[in-house]
């Protein structure tokens, strides 16, 4: 980040833009040595203009220091550059590039139908001879559209090898509707998926499909389709994700669960419309994903002045089996460690009730490693003081067998009346215990549990730094079975 950076709630080490709206990620590629990340940009203000929406763009070398760059893709005949992807098209099968490779983005042209004013949504493409710093957009453009389907948006596309084919998830109402290509030129339809799978609390946006290996296993791979589900004003958690686990052969999407089963990415309010970087190099292996830290029921007042909006932290992608199937996990990016600064472990102690114990802070940016055993505790857990008044409490109940993040007091909570939360997860203990990483940014908590299987993505708006830490234990005793603290670099 920029040494400017420095307003009040300005995100440290989250990517957020340095002047006005930011809302998903797009075109997310990586590519020369680069991982770029477009976004979704009204380039003029702090509110989202719909009709006047960009791809703003920033690179990496790391995922964790971004550079940012001039919008990348502007509103043209088509209308506004609504959510996509981007792919380097290594074999020239678009023939866009002089037989060298190049990047191709994907994305949703947003206008009206002229006679009606009803809106249109169709499938365009850009493609870019210079590693992402000019975009030229196709001539044929739109390459795909539908009269018949409203919602028709945020086109996904990655090469399948086992069928030499491009394909595309776009979100089409309550589905998602595959499509395969030669080209990225020439679309067909596959077949679609999601009638009655999953929730289907509002219309559902940004889908991904991609493989894993379950467990590690290079012989036991499962495909994986993330999907956004828009606001419903009827619940209470606003938009938020969830995702399925299944089988893929380049033309259909089988589900593994009952219909029934609803898969959540996220138990924390503010993880909205991620997907997953593409190209990144088979010897690394890594699928990573990033999402938009941030909730359509109250994204449009979150009080910060100069930009609006943030990113999650980049986090990989794994499966693990289980007694109850597989599921996908997150972990923070390895390369987190560029930012760590001095780390404090601190001994095993034990925490009785009624006598927290308390590390403090000299640092603001913190991420914090901590397993709690459960001796006779019903409920224990870590507190976030960020002022006397202001905190963020992470609890866990053991006859609940859940995990609470409360944000109900940890600072500017009154431009919403959804923000003000206590956020909840099912979850068993690890051996009678629980494993904590916290990750805590200027206006974020994310929590990791237990490895990544329970995670929690919370802004927070404290009118201070964090002060200190305390450590409880109520009705009965628990042991802190180790404790580091980590200094995170801006
Ligand atoms: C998801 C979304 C997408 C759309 C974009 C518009 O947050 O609604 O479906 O393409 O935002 O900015």
């Amino acid at each position: 980040m920029t040494e400017n950076y420095k307003e009040k709630y300005r995100p440290q080490f989250h990517f957020s833009p340095e002047k006005n709206w930011m809302n998903d990620p797009n075109g997310m590629v990586y590519y020369k040595g680069e991982y770029h990340l477009f976004y979704q940009h009204t380039p003029f203000s702090t509110l989202p203009d719909f009709d006047k929406m960009h791809w703003g763009h920033a690179v990496s070398k790391d995922l964790i220091h971004w550079e940012e760059l001039p919008a990348a893709l502007y509103p043209d005949e088509n209308g506004a550059i609504f959510s996509g992807s981007a792919v380097v098209d290594w074999d020239n099968t678009s023939g866009l590039f002089d037989d060298a490779a190049g990047l191709v983005a994907i994305y949703t042209s947003h206008d009206t139908y002229p006679e009606t004013n009803r809106p249109r949504q169709r499938q365009s493409i850009a493609y870019s001879k210079d590693d992402g710093r000019s975009w030229t957009k196709y001539e044929g453009n739109p390459v795909l559209s539908d009269e018949n389907i409203t919602d028709y948006r945020d086109p996904k596309v990655f090469w399948h090898a086992d069928t030499n084919k491009w394909v595309m998830v776009l979100a089409t109402g309550h589905l998602v509707t595959l499509y395969t290509s030669p080209n990225l030129k020439d679309w067909e339809f596959a077949s679609g998926f999601g009638k009655k799978a999953g929730s289907h609390d509002s219309f559902w946006e940004c889908p991904d499909l991609f493989k894993l290996p379950v467990d590690h296993d290079e012989n036991n791979q499962k495909w994986v389709m993330i999907v956004s589900i828009g606001d419903n004003p009827d619940s209470k958690e606003g938009s938020r994700t969830q995702y399925f686990i299944g089988h893929f052969d380049g033309t259909t999407f089988v589900n593994d669960n009952p219909d029934e089963t609803v898969l959540w990415l996220d138990f924390g309010r503010d993880n909205y419309a991620g997907v997953s970087w593409s190209d990144i190099p088979n010897r690394d292996g890594r699928r990573i994903y990033l999402g938009w830290m941030s909730n359509w029921r109250y994204a449009n007042q979150i009080p910060t002045e100069k930009w609006r909006g943030a990113m999650t932290l980049p986090r990989e992608l794994s499966l693990i089996s289980s007694d109850f199937g597989v599921s996908l996990i997150q972990k923070p990016v390895l390369e987190l460690s560029t930012i760590q600064k001095d780390i404090s472990i601190y001994q095993e102690q034990t925490i009785e009730s009624n006598t927290p114990v308390s590390f403090s802070l000299s640092h603001s940016l913190i991420e914090i490693n901590v397993e709690l055993e459960r001796v006779s505790s019903s409920n224990f857990g870590i507190t976030l003081q960020h002022s006397d008044s202001e905190k963020t409490i992470i609890s866990y109940d053991s006859q609940l067998e859940k995990l609470f993040v409360d944000r109900t007091n940890a600072g500017e909570s009154g431009f919403s009346p959804s923000f003000s939360t206590i956020q909840e997860a099912p979850m068993k203990m690890l051996a009678g215990r629980i494993k904590l990483q916290i990750f805590l940014d200027s206006s974020s908590v994310e929590v990791f549990a237990n490895d990544g299987k329970v995670v929690f993505t919370c802004l927070i708006f404290p009118s201070e730094p964090c002060q200190k830490i305390v450590l409880f234990s109520d009705e009965g005793t628990t042991r802190l079975a180790s404790l580091k603290l980590t200094e995170l670099d801006s």
